[in-house]
């Protein structure tokens, strides 16, 4: 045990040398505990991080940083609590989903679970050329994923993007929610104004940690509640309704009163 604690020392002690600017934080070391480091060492060994430099957004479970990869690309570094935060609230994406029925159910699986599900829908999507960030890597409650933005500025959320043109910022939004349904066979079940970024004009969307596939047994209400959030957003700058957007992603199907 002691020895344990030893070995761990001294590999966080190594972290601390690897990752460049992980040493200035203040952050509060529930973000970094020790597995954590261990994780982030583990990563950065592997050659996928070199640098941690700056918080993108801290959120109640799970917090965005600014990284850079071994040859300076820009990386968004998605690190979940392990230790605080609601867990629980996850089952409900995943327990429907055969890709994911059979994890247990402790607190450290399920965050684990939730990390390499939202790698995998990542992966799904773009390989049905949906626009969301690229997944790099993931391992235990880290995700590694391309940088939405440019010299270190994040993309806007669509909330926060002055919109020149919305039919069209519509439309494309649209365009890439049909893919990730029809093509990637997920739907969502977050999307609103607050996952989609708007990068040169164009939407990305993100945070598909909880995105299911169609065949969970809730895929269809959660389509529906997208589809609702996406109208209630572009109601006071399009004229939309529930019907024609759900008929759009599905391509034709009826939308459920
Ligand atoms: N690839 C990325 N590039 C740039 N910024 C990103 C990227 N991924 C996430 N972000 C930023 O981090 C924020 C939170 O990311 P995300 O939506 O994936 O996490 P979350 O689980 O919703 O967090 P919370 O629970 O706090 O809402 C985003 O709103 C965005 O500003
Ligand atoms: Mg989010």
């Amino acid at each position: 045990m002691i020895d344990d604690f030893r070995r761990l020392d001294r590999e966080l002690e190594k972290l601390r040398k690897k990752i460049k600017g992980l040493e200035d934080y203040k952050v509060s070391s529930e973000v970094f505990d020790k597995s954590t480091l261990l994780t982030l060492y583990y990563l950065a060994n592997k050659g996928y991080i070199d640098i941690l430099d700056g918080v993108i957004k801290t959120g109640k479970e799970a917090n965005v940083f600014f990284g850079e990869g071994r040859d300076g690309e820009e990386l968004a570094v998605k690190i979940h609590r392990v230790t605080t935060g609601d867990y629980k609230s996850f089952l409900k994406y995943i327990e429907g989903d055969p890709r994911f029925r059979d994890i247990k159910k402790s607190r450290r699986r399920v965050i684990y679970t939730w990390v390499r599900k939202e790698y995998v829908n990542l992966r799904r999507a773009r390989e049905a050329k949906v626009r969301v960030p690229e997944a790099v890597a993931y391992r235990n409650n880290v995700l590694i994923m391309r940088f939405i933005g440019k010299d270190r500025i994040p993309a806007p959320m669509l909330k926060e993007y002055e919109m020149k043109d919305p039919e069209a910022m519509l439309e494309e939004i649209l365009k890439q929610a049909g893919r990730l349904y029809r093509k990637a066979h997920l739907v969502h079940a977050d999307l609103s104004e607050y996952n989609i970024l708007v990068h040169r004009g164009r939407p990305v969307i993100i945070d598909l940690s909880q995105a299911v596939v169609r065949e969970h047994p809730h895929a269809d209400a959660f389509l529906h509640r997208d589809v609702s959030n996406l109208v209630r957003f572009f109601r006071d700058y399009v004229e939309i309704t529930e019907e024609e957007v759900y008929g759009r992603i599905t391509g034709g199907r009826a939308w459920n009163t």
